[in-house]
Parts: structure tokens; sequence; C-alpha cells
């Protein structure tokens, strides 16, 4: 039985959670910087880190009393050291250490694209088992896009990644093309919801049978379709928010077409990865995980279980770092306190 305090700052949530036994999720807070970010069009890092400094000590607080834990039962203090934001990171690591350092307890670094692997672990009623190995696990989330094969416990190996944006990133941009706002994800799939998959022929990059993925032409198709009916540019790369003379822009139906463009590629590749790896499961993750269509797709087009994670566990949080910081615990795989932050660390 272990009781782990878990930190995650790797991005724009403050987020500590108490886990026990990698499977239980006493408590789990998130601060989310969203409404902060969403003026900028985009996360702005200086802010981020900041945010964090100021709403880390409540986070914490919050999660010991919710869990009803206290500070002598805790077994471990686990922290995300990357891939994120340096600053971020920094700020979690550097918190997560004085912890560990002040309660005379072990430290345990965690990879956060782990976490969004673990967070199918988490137990959320007291029926579902946990998954079964092999299982292939597809992380889509505004930084990554990645197909991952789970052999065991911390056994991965990484068997696709996109080559240029996140899906999630995609979303974002093109979402900001279509003068949607921001997160575009969700803006995205309100707007699709009246719209017709069909009405644009959009690109699906199948990079010659391989399991990684590119996002970028389906990005810049869309971007001559928005210039096909508008006089104004906006390049992607752009971070400040225009709003677009957009009346013309039939945009549900073009929010639907990139949404089942990307849908497609996402299906089909976990898809054919799993039956390469007769995977038992196919499981989905990350910030993405949370479109309504990807889910129903991939249930309805995979020949194996699909596992989808409630909504609160696809985005980020700390329960699921505390899933992984378990086994590590279990494994005696213990950082020491020169853990460093990792921002572009790298699964398996
Ligand atoms: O995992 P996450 O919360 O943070 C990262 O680690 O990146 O993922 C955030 C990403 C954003 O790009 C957002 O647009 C996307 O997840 N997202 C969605 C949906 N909800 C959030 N994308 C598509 N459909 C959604 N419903
Ligand atoms: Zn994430």
């Amino acid at each position: 039985m272990t009781k782990i305090l878990a930190i995650e700052t790797s991005c724009d949530e403050t987020a500590a959670a108490v886990i026990e036994n990698g499977q239980h999720i006493r408590s789990n807070v998130v601060a989310s910087q969203i409404d902060i970010h969403r003026r900028y069009g985009g996360i702005f890092p200086e802010i981020a880190s900041r945010q964090h400094i100021l709403a880390l000590t409540t986070v914490v607080q919050d999660a010991m009393t919710q869990a009803g834990a206290d500070w002598n039962d805790l077994d471990a203090v686990a922290v995300t050291h990357g891939p994120g934001l340096a600053g971020s990171l920094l700020v979690g690591v550097n918190a997560a250490k004085g912890m560990a350092l002040a309660l005379d307890l072990p430290l345990i670094g965690v990879n956060h694209l782990e976490g969004h692997l673990y967070s199918n672990w988490l137990k959320t009623d007291d029926e579902t088992p946990v998954p079964r190995f092999p299982s292939v696990c597809l992380i889509v989330s505004g930084g990554h896009t990645e197909l991952v094969l789970i052999r065991g416990h911390l056994d991965y190996e990484v068997l696709g990644r996109t080559l240029d944006d996140a899906a999630g990133e995609a979303f974002d941009k093109v979402a900001r093309l279509m003068g949607l706002g921001y997160p575009g994800g969700p803006a995205i799939q309100r707007a699709a919801q009246e719209g017709n998959p069909t009405a644009f022929d959009l690109p699906r990059a199948r990079l010659r049978g391989t399991l990684d993925f590119s996002f970028s032409g389906l990005k810049t198709a869309v971007l001559r379709i928005v210039q096909r009916y508008t006089d104004k540019i906006q390049s992607p790369a752009d971070t400040a928010v225009v709003q677009l003379p957009l009346r013309s822009l039939p945009v549900a139906h073009l929010a639907a077409s990139f949404q089942m463009a990307v849908v497609d590629v996402l299906v089909e590749k976990t898809c054919q990865a799993a039956e390469r790896f007769d995977a038992a499961e196919i499981l989905i993750s990350g910030g993405v995980s949370a479109n309504t269509v990807l889910r129903r797709e991939m249930i309805a087009r995979a020949d194996r279980p699909v596992r989808v994670p409630p909504l609160f566990l696809c985005t980020d949080n700390a329960a699921m770092i505390g899933a992984v910081a378990h086994h590590r615990f279990l494994a005696g795989q213990f950082a020491d306190l020169d853990l460093d932050v990792i921002p572009n660390l790298r699964l398996g």
C-alpha cells in the first residue's frame, strides 16, 4: 500500500493529488490558467510559471485536506520533471524537492507522457478492471501525438509520433485561422456540430504506412480555404487573436471536415498499431481524447476494446502522475535532490 502526493506543473494547469496504490484517487485538485491565457490566444510561458508559483501552495494544501491525509501518512512525493515548459516544470520540481527534504520522504520524478498513459489505470468505479498488456495507447494533447506500445508496467515503446504539429496544436491553430478562439479543440468540436464532415476534401497524411503523424499539410489546406473566403490573411504562427472577416466562410462545414480529417488518421493508425502488436486493448489519453468524434469513431472502427478515461483524467492532472509514481516506488526508482527539469524529455 502506498500513499503518494503528486504534483504536476508542466504546462498551464497547477495540479496536486493524493493517490493510493497507483489506482485510488483520494484527491485530485487542478487550478486551470486557461482564462488567463485565453486573452493571448495561447499559453504565455512567463505568465504560466508565475501563476504556478501563486497557486501551488494552495493547490497542494487542498489536495492534502480533501484526501484527509496527514503529512506523516505519505510514502513519497512525485513530480513531473518533463516534458513541458522549463519555467513551469521548475516550480513543481523545486516545490517537490522542498517537501521531500522537509518531510524526509523519497522523491520520484515522472515523465508527463507516462502520466497520460497511466491515467487509464486510475479507478473511477469498482467494476472496471485495470488495462491488460500489451496495450496500445494514443496520447493526443496540445504538445504531443504519440502512439505507444505498453508491454508491462514501466515498459513502453513509442511506435510513432508527430513529425510536426501535435494534434491539439493543429486544432488550436486551425481554430485561430477560423476565428474560433482558444482553446481550439472544444471550439472546433462545437462549431462542427452542425457541419458536414465531407463538405471539404481535406488531405490525410498517411506517411507510407508508418505509424507517424503529420498535420502541417492539413493545416495549410485549411489556410488556403480560409484565404479564399477572406482578404486578410493571418499566419498560423501568429500569437495574436485576430477576428477575421469570415462572414461568408462555411465555418461549421470546414470545422467538421477538419475534425474528421484529424480523427480519420488518428483512428486508422491506432487500429493498425493495435493489430500489428496484437494489443489486448486500445487506450486513449490527453486533451484531444476529450473529443467526442474521436471517441465515437475509435470505438466504432476498432476490432478490440477501447478504453477512454473520463474527461477530468484526459486533460492534465496530477492523479496520473501519482499513478506512475506508485510503480516507480515499487521498482525502487527514486530521484536524488539534484533532479532536473527536462523540457524535451521523451518516452522510452
Ligand atoms: O492534455 P492537455 O490538457 O494539455 C497538454 O498537455 O497539451 O491538452 C490540451 C489540448 C489543446 O490543444 C486543446 O485544444 C485540446 O487538447 N482539446 C481538444 C478538445 N478538448 C481539448 N481537442 C479536440 N477536441 C476537444 N474536445
Ligand atoms: Zn498533457
